[in-house]
């Protein structure tokens, strides 16, 4: 009789583990910490990288062109761009503000205006650095501290 209840318990409690959550069923619990270790662990630069070139695909590629060679006398490269990769900082200026002055990049002069593209320094440094290190640029990168003092104009 003894021997029964004591196996009775065994199976009641193994019945329980899996339903109990908090309990230690180790299997499932194990499982689910793995998942959730993946999760965390995406890199936060390519996860930049990856927003930065969703913005560059809906906003930019317009004047710009897929390739950043933009269209001559009209909106200027950002690929292989003296202008661009002279201030970076400025950069991130242009796409938060926009910019109408005349501008020389690569030795053509541009007029036009730039309207402003993003409403955030997050995604404004993560176009910024998708660009500086798209079709053969490699310039480094732009951290949203460096950043953080520009201020956001009105809209226009
Ligand atoms: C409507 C067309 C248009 C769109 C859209 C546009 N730009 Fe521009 N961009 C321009 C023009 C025109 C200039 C030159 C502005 C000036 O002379 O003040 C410029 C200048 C720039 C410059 C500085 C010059 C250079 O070539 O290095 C950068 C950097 C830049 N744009 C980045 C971007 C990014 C990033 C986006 C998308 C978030 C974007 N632009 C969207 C037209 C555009």
């Amino acid at each position: 009789m003894k021997k029964i209840s004591i196996l009775f318990l065994i199976i009641a409690g193994m019945m329980a583990l899996p339903s109990c959550g908090g309990g230690e069923a180790p299997a499932e619990k194990s499982t689910a910490a793995v998942v959730e270790e993946k999760v965390i662990e995406i890199d936060p630069m390519e996860q930049m990288m990856v927003r930065g070139e969703q913005i560059y695909k809906e906003k930019c590629v317009v004047c710009h062109q897929a390739n950043g060679e933009g269209i001559l006398h009209a909106f200027p490269p950002l690929k292989d761009s003296d202008y661009l990769f002279a201030d970076k900082k400025r950069a991130v200026q242009q796409v938060l503000n926009g910019s109408h002055e005349e501008m020389v990049v690569n030795g053509i002069t541009y007029t036009a205006p730039m309207p402003p593209q993003v409403d955030n320094h997050a995604d404004a440094v993560a176009v910024i650095n998708y660009v500086l290190n798209s079709w053969g640029n490699e310039e480094g990168y732009i951290t949203l501290e460096e950043v953080k003092d520009i201020e956001i104009g009105p809209r226009w």
